[in-house]
């Protein structure tokens, strides 16, 4: 594993553009929250808008190396750490709002709903997963785990997005269109890296 290398002004200003990017729903959702236009129920909205927006941004961190392997696009490469941390700040946001404005901090309640809910203890695996791979997502863990370590533990992130989605088709209930468009993508990009590492081999 090579050093880490100091970032060329292109990637600063991509860098810059992803945390733009990826705070906008947040700022949205903060302006809607003091503007009163989050609907009838805003803690609701909070909800689902953090939890899509960690979906998404998840599922686009790891399109990032079928990207480089597909159409050559390796300037996208060094953003997909960026895009993973934002995705576990969203579930984090989402978790806490659960906890803390849906449930009020009461731990009781909280256990009870986790107990009784499908859906949240398929959620709860997922942020748990999320957990060590954000901790190790600096590159000093790379050089303590060991390369190949490292990498076998950050494949996790697609059992990860795998779960989420099994978490957001928990609770949509019959209306599956949009778990399942999420499922197809997540599948093409898992079938690109397994047809890129098979390729390799042979
Ligand atoms: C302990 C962890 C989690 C809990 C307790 C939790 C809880 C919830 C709740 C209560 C909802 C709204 C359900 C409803 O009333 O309609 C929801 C929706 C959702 N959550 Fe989570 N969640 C967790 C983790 C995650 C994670 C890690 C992700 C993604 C990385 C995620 C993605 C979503 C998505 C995509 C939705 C649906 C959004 C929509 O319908 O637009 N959740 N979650």
């Amino acid at each position: 594993m090579k050093g880490k290398r100091p970032l060329s002004p292109h990637q600063i200003w991509l860098n810059r553009l992803v945390h733009l990017l990826a705070l906008l729903p947040l700022l949205a959702l903060l302006w809607g929250y003091w503007q009163n236009t989050l609907g009838i129920n805003p803690i609701h909205t909070l909800t689902l808008r953090t939890g899509k927006t960690a979906l998404v941004l998840l599922i686009l961190s790891l399109a990032c190396t079928p990207l480089n392997l597909v159409i050559g696009w390796n300037w996208v490469f060094p953003v997909r750490r960026l895009l993973g941390l934002y995705a576990f700040f969203y579930a984090g946001i989402h978790l806490l709002i659960f906890v803390g404005l849906d449930y009020g901090f009461e731990m009781d309640l909280v256990v009870e709903a986790m107990r009784t809910n499908e859906y949240t203890q398929v959620g709860l695996v997922a942020f748990l997963i999320l957990v060590p791979l954000a901790l190790t997502s600096t590159h000093h863990s790379i050089t303590w785990l060991g390369y190949k370590r490292w990498k076998l533990l950050h494949r996790l992130s697609y059992l990860a997005a795998i779960l989420a989605i099994v978490h957001y088709a928990l609770l949509v209930r019959q209306y599956y269109t949009q778990p399942i468009i999420f499922a197809l993508i997540l599948a093409v990009l898992f079938g690109i890296r397994l047809f890129y590492a098979w390729r390799t081999k042979n």
